[in-house]
């Protein structure tokens, strides 16, 4: 495994892949690296000749009153869990290389980008879609590999491949979970004991909403009243509950097709996300032809 950090050096590196007929894996992250991105890793193993892992602290994507400083760095032990994972190159490009001095271009995806985790974090989509175009101009994959726990994020990004023609195919892998339940995160590190306790009432209650949806619940306003009324007894905030359409992110009433149901929440000083997708078992004689729909 070696490790890489200028845009330069790892596009050449893989060009060489490529001239060599070898497929190219790519997935972003930026570190702390947990079983949730080893996941992506294993996937990209799997079904790439080459594994590229980024890591890079994105400062686009964090508002001034944001946890950017404080955001967990871990490089020795992230390195180990790559090396022992089968990653081939590790790219950590300095922030003076991604942003240079009168930097001035950005990427924004219209739509998916506002509601949701934009509506508290306006510049959030923007820092993202920018500099996951960044990273896939350095490391040119074939695919790159994005967890569904950043249900937003893994449309928005889907999205922008397809509409900048960046030929990559962006897999979406499920999210993966403590033993409890509570999804893993960088940012569970951040949380008390009894906050940490308390933060399993979010996947809690996502788990009995698609219990109910499995059962033939379509209403929204009934679904997400029970979410908010199960989170409202531990979270300390809640940011948003939202049943959205699963490819275009905009709320829906009734459910008649894929869905994602997503909570944002604040336990103490830190804000969790996590989300379940939907799909009803309509006959395939009524349904509509969608794209994308949630074959990731
Ligand atoms: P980060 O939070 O480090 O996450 C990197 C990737 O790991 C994302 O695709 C995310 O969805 C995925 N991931 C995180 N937790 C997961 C879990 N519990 N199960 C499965 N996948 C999980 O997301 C980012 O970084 C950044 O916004 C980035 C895309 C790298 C751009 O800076």
């Amino acid at each position: 495994m070696i490790i890489i950090d200028s845009p330069k050096a790892m596009r050449d590196w893989s060009l060489q892949q490529r001239a060599k007929g070898n497929s190219v894996g790519c997935v972003p992250t930026m570190g702390a690296l947990h079983d949730g991105h080893l996941s992506l890793v294993k996937a990209s193993v799997e079904s790439c000749d080459a594994t590229i892992l980024t890591l890079f602290v994105n400062p686009a994507q964090f508002a001034p009153h944001e946890d950017f400083d404080q955001y967990p760095r871990t490089f020795e032990s992230d390195c180990a869990k790559c090396q022992a994972a089968g990653v081939d190159v590790i790219y950590a490009p300095k922030a003076s290389s991604m942003y240079p001095e009168h930097y001035a271009t950005y990427v924004e995806v219209e739509r998916l980008q506002e509601g949701l985790c934009g509506i508290t974090r306006p510049h959030f989509f923007r820092g993202v879609a920018t500099v996951v175009t960044k990273l896939f101009n350095a490391t040119l994959p074939d695919k790159a590999f994005f967890g569904l726990k950043d249900g937003q994020q893994f449309t928005v990004i889907k999205r922008m491949a397809r509409d900048l023609d960046m030929g990559i195919e962006v897999v979406g892998l499920p999210t993966v979970r403590e033993a409890d339940g509570l999804a893993m995160s960088s940012r569970n590190q951040y949380l008390s004991v009894e906050e940490r306790t308390r933060a399993l009432c979010i996947s809690k209650a996502l788990f009995a909403a698609e219990a109910a949806m499995a059962q033939g619940e379509t209403n929204a306003k009934t679904i997400l009243h029970a979410v908010k009324t199960t989170l409202a007894k531990d979270v300390d905030e809640i940011d948003y509950v939202s049943l959205v359409d699963g490819n275009e992110m905009t709320p829906v009433t009734t459910i008649n097709g894929p869905v994602m149901l997503a909570v944002a929440a604040q336990l103490g000083n830190t804000r969790l996300i996590d989300n379940i997708r939907f799909e009803p078992n309509i006959p395939a004689s009524v349904k509509p032809a969608r794209e994308g729909s949630l074959s990731c």
